[in-house]
């Protein structure tokens, strides 16, 4: 996908800077065409040979070199780019951009561009937060300049909060879904998506149910998110008070075998994301009358298990499975280790493993701290919004490139 497309890259100071040169290596490995202007202070944190070496191209450090406005002046460094990209964007040159200021190369070919520009902002959580970073952001944002991250955690300087580098796999996709979006239609059009999501209700009777505490915002989330990429999406959902994500096809529905039902309908899907929280038993028998109390005491209710959607979708002959299935776990401890074993028992090829344990506020909450594991690697994602999460994960779907219809179609 990046295969010849031109990226200026600006690395400008900060302790995440070292990262830039993995940012560097993950484009030029997908066939970009890398050029990189370091600032005095980000050649304070990496050396302009380890970046010459890794984008094997010059590198620019100085506005009023001769030799350089020679061979390439920085108007003509700016404009022969298809995207600049500032990774990492500090504190100090996202003020310069919204204030247009041009005292150095960077902020010169930040101004004379004509091209589109995306930045990954990171430094101390409270110049992150400062009403004069948010305001530049704002501006920025407005122009249409592009962000990825901050992602939150712990901070180099020892504080805990939101001003973290986005890890760099999440910079290459959204650089790859830009160039995608770009290219005509959006990265997952013509590709359909199926999400599970809330809660199931296992009927007791007419009047009572065995449910539990999801709130759907994940599932929603990350239809909406997918829906956004322009995949044709089928939310599967369970009951919930969320309104329903513009551009999605939802089927509402009660119990798990409802949900396994629709899931199995709505097939073939590309991609299969199932965030729902299905209830694991029903009752044996469901009353058909409402179950009055008598002398007999409290009724004995006989549990039976419920099917597995996600493993009956991981179980499906290669033509009819999804190409890419998600999963997610939610666990109360040993959380990446249940999460492996979910992985190979439930025939899945990513699990999105969450803690659920009282105090994290996952279920119900608007955060999620979450690891992506898929059978060679662990992902630990920073503590996000829900959004966030969906947004993150539909741009890793996208960079997947998941196509299970077409190749049947085909
Ligand atoms: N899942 C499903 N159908 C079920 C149960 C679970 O599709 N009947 C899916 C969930 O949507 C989730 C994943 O399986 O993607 C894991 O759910 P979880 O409740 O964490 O795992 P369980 O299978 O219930 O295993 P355990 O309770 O032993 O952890």
């Amino acid at each position: 996908m990046l295969n010849g497309k031109r990226i200026l890259l600006i690395i400008a100071g900060g302790i995440a800077a070292y990262r830039s040169l993995d940012v560097i290596r993950r484009l030029r490995e997908r066939g970009a065409d890398v050029r990189c202007v370091l600032t005095k202070g980000g050649a304070q944190f990496v050396t302009p040979l380890s970046v010459a070496a890794l984008s094997e191209n010059k590198v620019y450090q100085d506005l009023f070199s001769l030799t350089d406005e020679a061979e390439m002046g920085h108007i003509r460094l700016s404009r022969e780019a298809d995207l600049v990209v500032v990774c990492p964007a500090s504190a100090d040159l996202l003020a310069k951009m919204a204030n247009g200021l041009a005292d150095d190369l960077a902020s010169t070919a930040l101004l004379a561009t004509d091209k589109p520009v995306m930045v990954c902002p990171t430094m101390n959580v409270m110049m992150w937060q400062h009403p004069a970073t948010q305001a530049n952001m704002v501006t920025l944002e407005a122009r249409g300049v592009l962000r990825v991250g901050p992602g939150a955690g712990n901070l180099a300087c020892g504080e805990i909060g939101t001003g973290r580098l986005a890890e760099v796999m999440d910079i290459v996709a959204a650089i790859e879904c830009f160039f995608a979006e770009q290219a005509g239609p959006k990265p997952l059009a013509g590709r359909h998506a199926l999400v599970t999501s809330g809660p199931t209700w296992e009927a007791i009777d007419p009047v009572r149910y065995i449910g539990n505490r999801s709130s759907g915002k994940q599932g929603h989330a990350i239809a909406a998110a997918l829906a956004g990429l322009g995949a044709r999406t089928t939310l599967v959902s369970g009951p919930t008070g969320m309104t329903d994500p513009a551009g999605v096809d939802v089927v509402r529905i009660e119990s798990a075998r409802q949900m396994y039902d629709a899931c199995h309908a709505a097939l073939p899907a590309d991609v299969a994301v199932c965030a729902a929280a299905v209830g694991d038993w029903r009752v044996e028998v469901d009353a058909q009358k409402k179950i009055k109390k008598g002398a007999g005491g409290p009724p004995a209710l006989t549990l039976v298990e419920n099917p597995d959607i996600l493993a009956s979708l991981g179980q499906l002959a290669a033509n009819a499975r999804p190409r890419l299935i998600i999963g997610f776990a939610a666990e109360t401890g040993d959380v990446v280790a249940y999460a492996r074993a979910k992985l190979e028992r439930k025939g899945c090829d990513w699990i999105v493993a969450n803690d659920v344990s009282p105090g994290t506020g996952t279920f119900g909450g608007d955060e999620n701290t979450v690891h992506l594991v898929s059978a060679d690697a662990v992902e630990n994602w920073p503590r996000m919004r829900k959004d966030e999460v969906a947004g993150r994960l539909a741009a890793r779907i996208a960079a997947a490139r998941p196509n299970t219809t077409r190749s049947m179609s085909e």
